[in-house]
């Protein structure tokens, strides 16, 4: 990566962004009939319309050159080589690799990765098919119908928002995922589920993530309650890259799917971590994931920038964050299924992006990640759309929509449809107080009462959004899809000179917790805290 220094060349973005917010987007729109066609394009299956921005020819040049002296394609290229861009935890960054169709060889560490590879995603198939089929089945020989995923964070959102993004294609067993501590998500889980018919999954990438290792604990009592413990081997699979951890937890060897050290864990739903969602969609459609997200990696690693999806939707947050100081980006899916993405994307970028120091661990002087957040429409549009049209804060949108719903319901998909295209139409283009006073004269209004009511009506507009549009939901759709957004954090990452692939914000809350615990069990006083915490503690010892 170049020598940079960031705030330096994010501050060239102002001129630009003193010339753009001369002109208002309706504005650009009225004055550039090719507007549309000049600013979207595809990526595989995915089409972006990014009109919608506060953007022209010139201020895309410059963000553009912005990629380039920040070495996006030279960082890129490292991480692709197998080089060891995740400094602080001194590892490799290749998911990239976990998806990989062509037969060349990926080098990391001196090894070639991609035989391993191979190697576990057929014990993965095969294991999948044979539950699937009933050829493999629980310890009293019934057929397993439900699979329980234990992990949290990378080990939980990425298969829990895929399976149900992908419900349609879900056959032969029922997924579920149980990832807080609190106690409730397991019981709600296993209440209902037949050991005899149930397996877990424990998901965890180092083995010893607390939430996890507690639920896995409690799962293993459930079973042995009803089938004894002899019955764990056949119950329990685990998926991690401590594969002596598994085995003292009593897994059998041939059940334990391993991955590795190079897989960051919000980067992990293409390892083994996507044993749940190959065991409820089935092999093949898993391939199919697989090959979306390869198909979208090839575009980013060959695509000109100018003509590259995952750069152009990076630069456009960076646009937003640092010239404009925006500091929330909302993605709102027009697509049920998609229930669960905004908050995938949440640790795929928040705890990508979410850092205040620099590479070499100088401070940033400038804004880097932003909040990421969002519900899918058209329920968003009855709750918090209000502050987005009319609120003080501008929130740049990515609005998701596929072409083609997956049910028989074609008058719901068309409305879907129409009301997602209303919203960035009317988000860019707002309505003026000349439009509202005409519309309220219109409708007989007195002019007193429109002097009273017009400016609650006006909508400022030129508020920006992309728009990705697809055929329809599919395991290669969805696939492309996220693979897209991780290529975008990292083409931000890049930029702001962080390092998108440590976490080390999670480990304060960790180790207190653990210094905590005693006191909340009452083992140890409630002594050597801030008179908050202490008082809280001593508020909860009286009230249990
Ligand atoms: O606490 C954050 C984190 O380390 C995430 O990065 C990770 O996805 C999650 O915990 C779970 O970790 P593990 O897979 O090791 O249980």
């Amino acid at each position: 990566m170049s020598e940079q220094n960031v705030a330096q060349d994010l501050a060239k973005l102002d001129a630009d962004r003193q010339r753009i917010e001369q002109i208002h987007m309706r504005d650009m729109f009225r004055n550039d009939p090719q507007r549309f066609k000049k600013f979207s394009l595809c990526a595989g299956e995915l089409f972006l319309d990014y009109s919608k921005n506060r953007i022209d020819e010139k201020s895309l040049a410059s963000l553009f050159d912005l990629a380039r002296t920040s070495g996006v394609e030279t960082l890129r290229d490292q991480m692709w080589s197998g080089e060891h861009i995740n400094s602080t935890e001194d590892r490799a960054v290749m998911h990239m690799a976990l998806r990989h169709q062509g037969n060349d060889q990926r080098i990391v560490d001196g090894e070639n990765i991609s035989a391993p590879i191979r190697k576990v995603l057929a014990a993965m198939r095969a294991y999948a098919t044979s539950l699937r089929s009933g050829e493999i089945n629980g310890s009293t020989g019934k057929k397993i119908t439900d699979v329980v995923n234990i992990g949290i964070g990378g080990s939980d959102l990425g298969p829990a928002m895929v399976v149900r993004a992908l419900s349609p294609f879900v056959s032969e067993i029922k997924p579920h995922f149980v990832s807080n501590v609190d106690g409730s998500d397991i019981a709600d889980t296993l209440n209902g589920l037949n050991p005899e018919t149930t397996l877990f999954i424990v998901a965890s990438k180092t083995f010893t993530t607390d939430e996890t290792m507690t639920n896995a604990n409690s799962a293993r009592k459930w079973l042995s309650a009803a089938l004894g413990d002899a019955a764990v081997g056949d119950h329990f699979v685990a998926v991690s890259t401590n594969l002596a951890a598994c085995a003292s937890f009593g897994i059998q060897q041939d059940r334990i799917f391993g991955f590795w050290d190079w897989v960051g864990g919000r980067y992990s739903v293409w390892s083994a971590i996507g044993l749940s969602v190959m065991l409820a969609i089935g092999a093949d459609h898993f391939d199919d994931f697989l090959i979306g997200a390869a198909e979208l990696d090839q575009h980013f690693l060959t695509a000109p920038l100018e003509q590259n999806m995952p750069v152009i939707m990076g630069l456009l947050g960076v646009w937003y964050r640092n010239a404009f100081d925006f500091s929330t980006h909302a993605v709102l899916p027009y697509d049920e299924r998609l229930g669960r993405f905004a908050a995938y994307l949440q640790q795929q970028d928040m705890e990508s992006n979410g850092k205040s120091v620099q590479r070499d661990g100088t401070s940033v002087n400038y804004a880097t990640g932003p909040i990421v957040w969002g519900e899918p429409g058209t329920n968003g549009q009855h709750a918090f759309y209000q502050l987005i049209h009319q609120g003080t804060d501008v929130i740049p949108v990515d609005f998701l929509l596929a072409a083609q719903g997956e049910e028989d319901y074609p008058v719901h998909h068309e409305k879907l449809v129409a009301n997602c295209f209303a919203q960035s139409e009317a988000l860019m283009l707002g309505k003026t107080i000349e439009q509202v006073t005409e519309e309220l004269h219109g409708a007989g209004v007195s002019s007193e009462a429109i002097k009273e009511l017009a400016p609650h009506k006006v909508f400022p507009g030129n508020r920006p959004s992309n728009t990705i549009l697809y055929k329809k939901l599919t395991p290669k759709t969805l696939g492309s899809l996220i693979a897209l957004y991780e290529h975008k954090v990292f083409v931000q990452g890049a930029i702001w000179n962080v390092n998108s692939y440590d976490q080390w914000g999670v480990e304060l809350g960790k180790q207190l917790a653990k210094a905590l615990l005693p006191k909340v069990q009452g083992h140890e006083a409630a002594t050597a805290h801030d008179c908050s915490t202490q008082g809280l503690l001593q508020r909860f010892q009286s009230l249990r």
